[in-house]
């Protein structure tokens, strides 16, 4: 069995996984951080994004021994302790969720859209943007709104860092 070592929301891992583990498999499984989900078994769904070295990468679609030696974030990561990241924040205040599952990987790709993008998005964006992202509850509206307003909050003081 391979053994892997990355660092995860600002912390050293360690684990010993099979060739074929998922870096999903290993992030819920063998370090129990349930946030970062599964949709779908043919990469589309986009519930399992998280950063891999400061860049958005769908978990199920890479293994965890490919991810050794990195610095992963996961949705569990992205909150300053009792303070919820700006695009948290805004997805709560904008009601840019219903079930939830498919909420961190999109919350995970925003962040990654604002790094990427800056921080003011225009709707188009955001849409060409969560091409990867699926929602089955809310119809898109409420998340684009969420995401223009939580990349406008990450761009004034204070912000919260991700531990990447
Ligand atoms: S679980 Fe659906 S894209 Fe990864
Ligand atoms: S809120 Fe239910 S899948 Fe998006």
């Amino acid at each position: 069995m391979p053994a892997v070592s990355m660092t995860v929301n600002g912390k050293a891992v360690t684990g010993d996984v099979e060739a074929r583990t998922l870096l999903v498999e290993f992030l819920r499984e063998n370090l129990r951080l349930t946030g970062t989900h599964v949709g779908c078994d043919t990469s589309q769904c986009g519930a399992c994004v998280v950063h891999v070295d400061g860049k958005a990468v769908k978990s199920c679609t890479i293994l965890a021994a490919q991810a050794s030696g990195s610095t992963v974030v996961t949705i569990e990561g992205l909150a300053n302790g009792a303070d919820l990241h700006p695009v948290q924040a805004a997805f709560r205040e904008h009601h840019g969720l219903q079930c939830g599952f498919c909420t961190p990987g999109m919350i995970m790709t925003a962040v990654d859209i604002v790094n990427r993008k800056g921080n003011s998005l225009d709707e188009h964006t955001i849409r060409t943007e969560l091409e990867g992202n699926l929602c089955r509850c809310t119809g898109y509206h409420n998340i684009v709104k969420a995401i223009a307003a939580g990349a406008e909050a990450m761009g004034q003081e204070p912000v919260a860092q991700a531990a990447e």
